[in-house]
Formats: C-alpha cells, structure tokens, sequence
C-alpha cells in the first residue's frame, strides 16, 4: 500500500490500541468499544430501552423498517465494484464480469473503518450460495456448461468495498483502493497451521498440500482486532461430486455429508470439486479463512488450528490476559459448538505481530451440564482417547476430523449452533441454536430441551471469573423461540410482558451495538409458515435488567429472504445488514403467491422491482432519520 495511507492507517490504530489498552488494564475486562453505559434509557419491567415501535409480524414482496428509520439500497448482486464494467444483464452473465461485480447471496458483513473519516470504511461481504432457479434465465438452467459453471463459482465466496457517507447516505466507492473480490474460481489461498502441508490434503494439482484454489459456502464470520477479515466456510459438503463410498477418507465423508447431494455441476469441469478425481479435496474445506482487508496482493489464509466443520461464523474477543479467544458454532443438527484460545497475547502495538496469531492455540469443543454449568474440552492429541487407537496419528488428524474428536471426547449435541457472539460489555456469551426438527423427546438435554424443536433458542453463557480462557462457567436460556401465546404446542420462552408482535423463531446471526445490547437475525427458511408466521427480521432484544426477554422487530425482509450479517459501525449509526436469497425460500406457503419461485415468475423482484430483473440479493443500510445511535 503508498505510504502516505500506510501512514494514515498506523495512525488510526494507535488511537483505538490507546482505548484498548486501557480497558486491558482492567482484569478480564474486554471490550473495544469504550463509553457507553448499557441500557442507557434505562429499561423499565415491561418496557425495553430501545426507542422504537417494533414492526409488525407479516410477510409481503418487500421490505419494512421501524418509524423513525431510512432503509437504503447500498449493494446488490451484479452491481459493479470497479470502474469500467458494463452495465448488468442478467440474460448475459460471464465470469469475466461476474469477478469484479457484487456477488451472490450476501451473508457475513464486516466493517473496517478507514483512518481519518468515520464515514469512510471496508465492507467486507461473504457470498454464501447462489440460486440458480433465480440467478439464471430457463435456458441457462437447463445445461450445466462450463461457462454458466464458472459464473457461480465467480459469484461465491467475498467481496471488500469501500463505502462513504455522504450528504445523500452511504454510498460504494467505486474505484476504491482496497475493492476486491475473492471467489470459488480463481482466487490462490493458502494453508497454515497444524494441518497445512498434511498428505490428507495434497491432490494432484498441489502436491504441498499448502495451497487452494477459492473458498465456498462462507455463511457468516467475523473481524478480528487487528483489523482482519474471518470467512467461516460452512457447508462446503454440497459442492463435491463423486462417489465418497470405497474412498480411504470415506467415514470421514461420511460424517460431513460428502457425496450425499451436490447443488452444483462443478465437478463435471473442475477435479478439484471431484472426489472421483480428486479424493482429498474436501479436506481442504470446511476451515476458517483470513483475509487482510487492508493489502489487496496479500492471498488468503485458511487457518487450519481452528479446526475443520461447517463453521457458521468466526467471532472472537480480546481476552482479559490479552490472547484471542474465538468462538464458533458448526452448524448442523446435533453437531456441537467450539471454542479457540490463542497461545500468544495479540499484539496492538505492531499489527503485523500477529500474522500467523491463529496458528497456534488451543481448540476445545463444549459439554453443558444439567445444573447450570458447562466445561470445554481440548481436543489436543494423544489426550481424552484421541489416540493412535482412535484413528488419530497426530493434531492435524484431530482438526481435520474435530467432529469425530468431539464425539469421543462426550461434546454435547446442539440444536444447529448458528452465531456464537460475545458481549464486551458485559463479558457474557450469546449462542444462536437456530432449530433442530430432528430432536426426539427421549433425546432431549438441558440445554436443548425441546423435542422436533422448529422455534430455536438462545443460550447464554457467562465465563467463569468473566474469562474467556477458563475451563467452564454458567449457562442459561435467554428465550426460547416460538410464540408464547401457544406455549402449551411451542414451550416458547420469553418476558411475561411480551405483545403478539414481540417474539421471534430460529436466531441465526447477532451482533452486539455500541451500547453492549444484543441484536439477532432470524432464518427460519422455507418453514417460516409453521416457524411463525412473519418474515425473518432482525431484531433488538433486551439481555439485563427487569426488561431481559423483551424483543422488538427494527427490520423485516421480503418473501423468501433470510435476515443476515448485522454490523454496526463503531458510533453505532449505522446499521448495515444483509438480505439474502430474496424470492427464495418458502414461497408456496405465501398464500398471494402459493407457487414455486423462479426467474421468470418470481415471488418478488426485490429491491428494483424492474420487470426486467429477477430479485437481488442487497446490503441495507439503516440509519435514523435526522441521525443518532440506532436503537436508543
Ligand atoms: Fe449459512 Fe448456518 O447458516
Ligand atoms: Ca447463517
Ligand atoms: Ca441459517
């Protein structure tokens, strides 16, 4: 990067390393937003702090924000995040084009702001999936020809704008610096930590087993606090064709789901999405990737010691004794919920000293106990029956395989463990379980309490001494989902004094305002009909005081869409979040429609409404009207 930015990035560091230094001082305390007393307008027994009318349940063909609130259209997929690229026809995609557009499905948001301006930042942006019933024209949908191929891997995996405020909102820069795209075709990562370089991971392109081409399934993620970017690949099993039976990595397939299903025709092209041609290439999925927002020629990394499962996010927190700690759920039914404790301290003072932090640490995954109490376990070889014995030869096989370790080591099976988001503020920890409709009566557990559970629930976890790195602490629900007015069908927890309005189904993300307050996004996907009736939605919900429980809808998304990546910038003005998969999912229970949803006859054309366009997946900016801090 010139050095006159270098200059200027420096700067804006040592301002915030001052804060974050002196809220070090204080023991296990880890915050790094400083100033704000939580719950400032004081919440009352029934009345929360938040200043708005929540918006009501109900779904309809677009978007709804509180009174009082500004939704802006920031991006969407195919708009253009460089100068020069022609204007977007969904009837004439190519790969070349796709690269340096917006891609598909937007999920994970993370805001790094850049020095000098507060208005001025990078906003990292995962792609998870795309839609072919709704990326593509029927012609196109019909043949799987390596050009329409390598338009979806070109519209996976990540995007970095950089976007300013200005006189009429926030707006994407254009020619930004620092503008990027990472995709599943073409972008060179490598691999660090334990498990890089390991024969389970070299194919026949890359026999060092070190390096990989793209990232696929990237739900949500995280920043970390040096400022760089965590993609979590998710549900990387979808993506591999071929036969996983008669394999030497078959029972490891088999756990993963590899083979199962695929939804893409990139093994027909590509070996590397193979498993006939290219047996160990799904090991080289289903990691954590890093990314320096901040040196566009640096590759990604996939940090290999945070352990190999459908990561749904990678959210971290600056411990009290200065290490990394990092949680992250996997996200799959009955599958279980893991923690990262760095060896090393970060460094804040030398941001390149902490290049290779997340290669060395300890990962342990979570029991809960039936009396209020839960303990990490480490999955560190040769310890707790990860053994030769066992089929472990070494850490890289316990990472690679960390689900079958788990299971050794007694984990507790989890209802989808979705975002994993700890409060600075208050030091507690929020885990969205988001539903498990495959939970059985006689395999109920404390904290997963309720059978063929559609509704979901929060737990929250509180570290023992208020430190992330301790062996254990306390746990308990902070609502379960549903609505209560039905609680004798949905065992639906909530605040006594909550309206018909005031609950939600299947949390999913969540982010923590500058205020400490905790704000979820809801996924109830194509069961928002028996889930509860409304749209998914974000929403604010109370944690402290008399008020904990109560919740309130600030957002709610179009038919067919899912709520996603809520980020607030650091004055907490602005709330970016993501709307993905609009038109998609569920379309047959909403009664205007009641069909199947495609490209030519969608549910809805959100946000354009052109009848030249299918609907497109966006980044919505909310700010309040006249401005201040959303929510308060
Ligand atoms: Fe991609 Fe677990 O949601
Ligand atoms: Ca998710
Ligand atoms: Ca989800």
């Amino acid at each position: 990067m010139p050095e006159s930015i270098f200059a200027d990035v420096v700067d804006a560091r040592l301002s915030r390393r001052r804060t974050l230094r002196g809220l070090l001082a204080l023991p296990f305390s880890t915050t790094i937003f400083g100033g704000w007393p939580i719950g400032r307008a004081a919440a009352g027994a029934d009345t929360p702090s938040f200043d708005f009318e929540g918006v009501a349940h109900g779904i309809d063909g677009t978007h709804h924000v509180a009174a009082g609130y500004d939704a802006d259209i920031l991006i969407r997929w195919g708009d253009a995040i460089r100068p020069g690229v022609p204007a977007f026809d969904p009837r004439r995609q190519t790969a070349a084009a796709q690269r340096r557009r917006f891609g598909y499905n937007n999920d994970f948001l993370g805001f790094v702001p850049l020095p000098g301006d507060a208005g001025r930042g990078l906003l990292c942006v995962n792609h998870e999936y795309v839609n072919h019933e709704l990326m593509f024209p029927v012609a196109e949908r019909g043949r799987a020809t390596r050009a329409r191929v390598d338009v979806e891997m070109a519209a996976h995996s990540g995007s970095i704008v950089e976007v300013a405020r200005g006189d009429g909102g926030w707006r994407v820069v254009i020619d930004g610096r620092y503008n990027r795209r990472i995709t599943a075709l073409d972008t060179e990562m490598r691999l660090s930590g334990p498990v890089a370089g390991h024969p389970r991971l070299r194919t026949g392109t890359d026999p060092s087993g070190g390096r990989v081409i793209g990232t696929i399934a990237n739900c949500a993620g995280g920043i970390t606090p040096w400022g760089t970017y965590l993609m979590a690949e998710e549900n990387f099993h979808f993506y591999f064709a071929g036969d996983a039976d008669g394999k030497k990595e078959s029972p490891n397939y088999r756990r993963y789901g590899v083979g199962k299903r695929t939804f893409y025709d990139w093994g027909t092209y590509y070996p590397r999405w193979n498993i006939d041609r290219e047996p160990n290439a799904p090991n080289r999925f289903g990691w954590i990737v890093e990314v320096d927002p901040l040196d566009p020629s640096a590759p990604p990394v996939k940090r290999t010691a945070l352990g190999r499962f459908k990561h749904e996010g990678a959210e971290s927190i600056l411990n009290g004794d200065g290490r990394l700690v990092l949680y992250s759920g996997d996200d799959e039914r009955f599958e279980y919920l893991y923690r990262f404790v760095s060896r090393d301290r970060v460094d804040l003072d030398n941001r390149a000293a902490n290049r290779d932090l997340l290669d060395d640490g300890t990962l342990s995954v979570a029991r809960f106990s039936p009396d209020g109490k839960y303990h990490w376990l480490p999955l560190i070889f040769g310890t707790g029956g990860l053994t030769p014995e066992a089929g472990f030869e070494s850490q890289a096989d316990v990472l690679i395989e960390a689900r079958r370790a788990a299971d050794i080591l007694g984990a507790t099976r989890m209802d989808r463990p979705e975002d994993v988001t700890p409060n600075p503020r208050t030091g507690k920890v929020y885990v969205m379980l988001t539903n498990n409709s495959k939970r059985r009566a006689d395999d109920r557990d404390a904290v997963n309490d309720r059978a063929r559970n559609i509704w979901g629930q929060i737990v929250e976890m509180a570290p023992a001494g208020g430190d992330h790195s301790a062996p254990g602490g306390r746990w308990e629900l902070l609502v379960k989902g549903g609505d209560p007015a039905r609680k004798a069908e949905t065992g639906a927890k909530w605040h006594a004094a909550t309206g018909p309005d005031g609950w939600f189904a299947c949390p999913d993300n969540a982010a923590v305002d500058p205020s400490g307050r905790l704000w979820v996004a809801t996924d109830q996907g194509r069961n928002w009909a028996r889930a509860s009736g409304t749209a998914d939605g974000l929403w604010a919900i109370e944690t402290e005081g008399a008020a904990r429980g109560l919740a309130r809808m600030l957002f709610r998304v179009p038919v067919g869409a899912e709520m996603c990546g809520p980020c607030f910038t650091p004055d907490g003005e602005t709330l970016f979040l993501s709307v993905q998969h609009p038109g998609a999912d569920g379309t047959k229970d909403f009664a205007p429609f009641a069909r199947k949803s495609t490209y030519e006859d969608p549910a809805t054309r959100w946000p354009d409404f052109d009848s030249g366009l299918p609907p497109r997946p966006a980044v919505v900016a909310i700010t309040r009207k006249g401005g201040g801090r959303i929510g308060s």
